[in-house]
């Protein structure tokens, strides 16, 4: 097809080699005679050239794309046509995909360091207006510091086009991983992309994807049909919470999934062993929704709480508290994407404030304690992830730690 190109030139640039072919295009390794410098030149097939429509649809998107500016997105150069061909000038990554990764299943601090800049990256996309529409493992590369980028944005609307979806050939390189709305050719936004990324979530953690039929027809009747097997029925040891987060993700209802990708990924790291074990407490009551209500102590109340009556049943209230406090924070940052829910976020983070002030005085000193073993556990993982691991885990606590010390210092 356009293997021929090896050695030419398209434009200002010198094709080295072919480094891979997917559905719709062939990548080659090339050379920017002007800059000086090795890129990845995407070339699309001669015969899409030739349409005026996917000319001016893929002008558009690399235009819009070409604007987006994030260190886990690939950088789009330049684009253009030369001898009947269309290309695409991307960040050259040396890294592969993750697809070769995938051979195996990930632990799920390896998940979610891969995840949570991913997610950061479709959010910032889709803050500007950006959907990829073709999340997939063969679109996640890896740089040469092992750091995950987005690739292919908005490109599956240009190739795809008004195409039918009935086409078998189009079918067969997008089914797997395809939203139920996709599916069923109906309009998609942000909340397609969350459902495919939980998808690669479910991948990395189980080994498979939930839906494989024998046929890509059958493929897409399952999105759209049945419910993702559940994780425990895959493994039996994987962590209830972990598995409701994961069916969250895939729900079939776009207005039943996480509202942001970064959402998502929290969601999935409320359930991180490493918390658990710092605070010494079964996983899944730390998050599994509000435990039988806490008993602050009362004003005017003639003694205070025994230490002893401090359970950990009260331990884990607090933090579920601290937790709800953080995600609320959160969703007053990401305001746009929560809308109207907004007021009502308010005054639930209120309530905790209050809730949380009630708390008296023991409750904080077993807490002060239990912050103290958190910052242990997170200096070990960070002297075993060395320099690049610890800026993602970093972050995951930093906020959480924050909301500790502000916590410690009320009286
Ligand atoms: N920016 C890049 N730098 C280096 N190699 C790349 C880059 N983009 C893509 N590749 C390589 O080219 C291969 C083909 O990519 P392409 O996007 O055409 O297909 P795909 O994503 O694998 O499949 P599909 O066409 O089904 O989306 C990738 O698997 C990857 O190995
Ligand atoms: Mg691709």
């Amino acid at each position: 097809m356009v293997s021929h190109l090896t050695g030419g030139t398209l434009g200002r640039y010198n094709i080295l080699e072919s480094v891979g072919r997917g559905g719709m295009a062939t990548v080659f390794r090339a050379f920017d005679s002007q800059l000086g410098r090795v890129v990845a030149l995407k070339v699309m097939p001669s015969y899409r050239s030739a349409e005026p429509t996917f000319l001016e649809r893929f002008r558009n998107e690399a235009r819009a794309v070409a604007q987006l500016s994030h260190q886990n997105i690939v950088r789009v150069h330049d684009f253009g046509e030369d001898k009947g061909f269309t290309y695409l000038v991307m960040e050259y990554l040396t890294g592969g995909t993750i697809k070769d990764l995938l051979s195996r299943r990930l632990t799920l601090s390896e998940t979610l360091s891969l995840l949570s800049p991913l997610a950061d990256a479709l959010d910032y996309a889709h803050a500007n207006g950006i959907v990829h529409r073709d999340v997939k493992p063969s679109n996640i590369m890896l740089d040469s510091n092992g750091n995950p980028v987005l690739t292919d944005f908005g490109l599956a609307r240009v190739m795809r086009g008004t195409e039918s979806l009935t086409r078998e050939g189009l079918v067969i390189w997008t089914a797997e991983y395809m939203s139920p709305e996709q599916a069923l050719g109906r309009p998609v936004d942000r909340r397609s992309d969350i459902y495919s990324l939980g998808l690669v979530a479910y991948q990395m953690m189980l080994g498979r994807t939930p839906f494989k039929a024998d046929t890509p027809h059958d493929t897409l009747m399952s999105h759209i049909h049945q419910p993702a097997p559940a994780p425990r029925t895959i493994d039996a040891s994987v962590n209830p919470v972990l598995e409701a987060a994961l069916l969250k993700a895939l729900a079939k209802d776009p207005a039943d999934r996480y509202r942001s990708a970064s959402e998502m990924v929290r969601a999935l790291g409320a359930t991180d062993p490493l918390l658990a074990s710092a605070f010494d407490v079964a996983i899944a009551e730390t998050v599994s929704g509000p435990a039988p209500a806490g008993k602050p102590a009362e004003p005017g109340s003639e003694a205070p709480p025994a230490a002893s009556l401090l359970s950990d049943r009260t331990i884990i209230q607090v933090t579920q508290q601290q937790a709800r406090t953080l995600a609320l924070q959160d969703a007053r940052e990401n305001a746009d994407f929560y809308g109207k829910e907004m007021a009502g976020a308010e005054v639930a983070l209120e309530e905790t404030n209050k809730q949380l002030a009630g708390m008296g005085k023991l409750v904080q000193t077993r807490i002060n304690r239990l912050h103290g073993d958190l910052c242990g556990v997170v200096s070990t993982e960070q002297t075993q992830l060395g320099a690049t691991g610890t800026t993602n885990l970093r972050e995951r606590y930093s906020g959480f730690l924050r909301e500790l010390d502000k916590f410690l210092k009320q009286d």
